[in-house]
């Protein structure tokens, strides 16, 4: 949700602002710009040139002059929230005089009143953007030193921020401040960096600082400074990415989303990774932070989480539950910080995010700690806000994930469930015997993945078949109905089909009025208990003429039979068939976007990051 990126030192600051922005263009890709410190010895006559257009990256990149020298500067990737979609409210905002240019990450809830004081001083503003207050407030402030006015300016603003700021009279200094919006500083060798993540300066630098909230920072080619909210200087702590530049490539898929559905059989197999105990049937997890006897102490789970998080949370809770035995609920973020919650003791709350910054998740995890609950992480983006404030938690290290519609985090976060439940399982009921047994068949879902995905050509095929449908239901029970959720969540968000995922025995009463021959129905079924059910649910909707697409065990012939068209899934024991049922529903999302000629990696309205609420 917006980028930020910020570079002084001896190379072209406008090449690297503009290809650390194409790195983080999965926060939002509305329109971009870019502040330079211009040169002295460089033609426009203006010390700060600021360079904005409306769409991609790539637009911006054409629009910058190939000769445009200076060394210092910071740029932005929008994702409106206040003002349209255009060049004037693209980032970065000026001041009248030029002075002074700032990009902003976040939204600045008080920015009409600060907009009437400061239009009341004589400030003409040009856009109808929030951010813009910022740049006028530091400009107001500003007595020769750019940190001073930029933490002047800071005692007005209310909301949430990750603010890069130059000024044309400092020379090779940026400034930056965290308030609820991630930044990073990358350091380098003679030259430093500013950004929202660190995708943005991986080819750079791997040495990196996490800023915390209230903190700011003054960037110079040699040198940082890192100050908290008391104006305390503050001993920075260098961290080392582990991620490498190919994670961040395509090689070689057409799409960011294609190739992350394709490397899922090796992440998971990361998130598994050293963490499978076979002798004793138990699950490592080095990063809880808790006690044997803490985590023998919970009585419940709950998890928060947002969007696909969510969905890997419900199939969480449903293992947990049945499994570990422990009641357990999945809800959502957003719901949950504005219903004044009951934290109980003994209650282990799981805050679940990809990217960690969500700020629904992060903002309902705050709640739960500010009463006592102890909230453990389930991250994959590692130094992350939720990863570092929550009291313990488990990476589940998908490396980095590109494309807006999550896919390879879902299974790895999957993978955590798994691991956890197992912990928590044979805490309690589990035998060691059936620890091994359930582990030895973790071990397997790597390959099995792998096999799911060798479907690709028949689902290719029946994406072309069902693309032009405008309607979809998606149904599955027990554990496959949020695996249904989840599979209409990718449809709608990459080919923009309308769909709807249900539980399957809940069609009866009302969604089956939507069944016609134009609506068709993927239906899950599962190996267990719950197969006839499912069976008698999809033989009600092809009695009412509804087209179904069924998803089974490559061994239920029987199913194959019914459906009108069939993916077979490998056979496994059913508590581990959400991986092979989740592969086929995002290859047809995938399949059915590409068909249409959708951007399948960006969206339209989308981010992958979302830190407002
Ligand atoms: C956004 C993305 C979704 C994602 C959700 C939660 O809405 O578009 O794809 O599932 O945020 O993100 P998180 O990073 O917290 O998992």
């Amino acid at each position: 949700m917006c980028g930020i990126t910020g570079y002084t030192g001896p190379k072209q600051a406008s090449r690297i602002l503009v290809d650390g922005l194409k790195r983080l263009e999965y926060r939002g890709y509305d329109s971009a710009g870019i502040a330079v410190q211009t040169d002295p010895a460089d033609q426009r006559a203006n010390a700060l040139t600021v360079i904005k257009r409306v769409g991609k990256i790539a637009s911006l990149r054409q629009a910058v002059p190939k000769d445009l020298s200076g060394h210092c500067g910071i740029g932005h990737t929008r994702w409106a929230t206040h003002g349209e979609v255009n060049e004037v409210n693209a980032h970065p905002h000026a001041d009248g005089s030029n002075r002074i240019a700032i990009v902003h990450n976040g939204i600045i809830e008080n920015y009409l009143s600060l907009k009437g004081m400061l239009e009341h001083e004589g400030m003409v503003f040009a856009s109808q953007t929030d951010s813009e207050v910022i740049a006028h407030l530091v400009a107001y402030h500003y007595d020769g030193d750019l940190e001073a006015a930029l933490k002047a300016a800071l005692k007005h603003l209310k909301g949430t921020f990750g603010i890069g700021c130059v000024c044309s009279q400092e020379p090779g200094r940026i400034v930056g401040a965290r308030n609820g919006s991630p930044l990073v500083v990358g350091v380098g060798d003679g030259e430093m960096f500013l950004a929202s993540d660190v995708n943005a300066m991986l080819a750079h630098t791997k040495r990196v600082v996490y800023l915390n909230d209230g903190e700011v920072v003054s960037l110079w080619p040699h040198d940082f400074r890192i100050s908290d909210g008391d104006d305390q200087s503050v001993d920075p702590k260098i961290d080392h990415v582990t991620w490498e530049l190919d994670a961040i490539e395509k090689e070689g898929f057409g799409c960011y989303m294609e190739k992350e559905i394709f490397e899922q059989p090796d992440s998971i197999e990361r998130a598994l990774k050293g963490r499978m105990d076979s002798e004793y049937g138990l699950a490592k997890l080095g990063g809880l932070n808790l006690s044997k006897k803490e985590l023998h102490a919970m009585q419940r789970v709950r998890v928060i989480a947002a969007g696909t998080s969510w969905h890997a949370g419900l199939v969480g809770c449903h293992l947990v539950e049945s499994i570990a035995r422990l009641p357990a609920l999945a809800e959502l973020a957003s719901e949950l910080r504005y219903r004044n919650p009951v934290v109980e003791p003994g209650t282990l709350y799981l805050s679940v995010s990809q990217s960690g910054e969500t700020a629904d998740t992060l903002y309902a995890m705050r709640e739960v700690q500010r009463r006592g609950g102890t909230v453990l992480g389930i991250c994959n983006v590692v130094g992350s806000t939720i990863a570092r404030e929550s009291d313990g938690g488990i990476y589940v290290h998908s490396g980095p994930e590109i494309a807006v519609a999550s896919t390879k985090a879902f299974t790895s976060q999957l993978a955590a469930f798994y691991l956890l439940t197992l912990s928590l399982a044979r805490m309690h009921d589990m035998s060691h015997h059936d620890g091994s047994l359930f582990l030895s068949q973790l071990k397997a879902i790597p390959g099995l993945v792998k096999r799911a995905l060798e479907q690709r050509d028949l689902i290719q095929a029946l994406a072309k078949k069902y693309c032009h449908c405008s309607d979809f239901l998606f149904l599955g029970r027990g554990l496959l109905y949020p695996i249904a959720l989840e599979g209409a969540l990718k449809l709608k968000e990459i080919s923009y089909i309308h769909a709807e995922g249900y539980a399957a025995g809940e069609i009866k009463h009302g969604p089956i009025a939507l069944v016609s021959p134009q609506t068709p129905s993927v239906f899950l079924v599962p190996n267990d208990h719950l197969r006839e059910k499912t069976i008698t649910n999809l033989k009600e909707i092809k009695a009412r003429g509804g087209p179904v697409i069924a998803i089974a065990s490559e061994k239920d012939l029987e199913v194959a039979a019914i459906a009108d068209d069939f993916i077979p899934v490998p056979d496994c024991d059913s508590r581990f068939q959400p991986f092979t049922m989740i592969v086929p529903l995002q290859l047809f999302a995938y399949f059915c976007a590409l068909e249409l000629g959708r951007d399948v990696d960006q969206p339209r309205n989308l981010a992958k990051s979302v830190t407002v609420e």
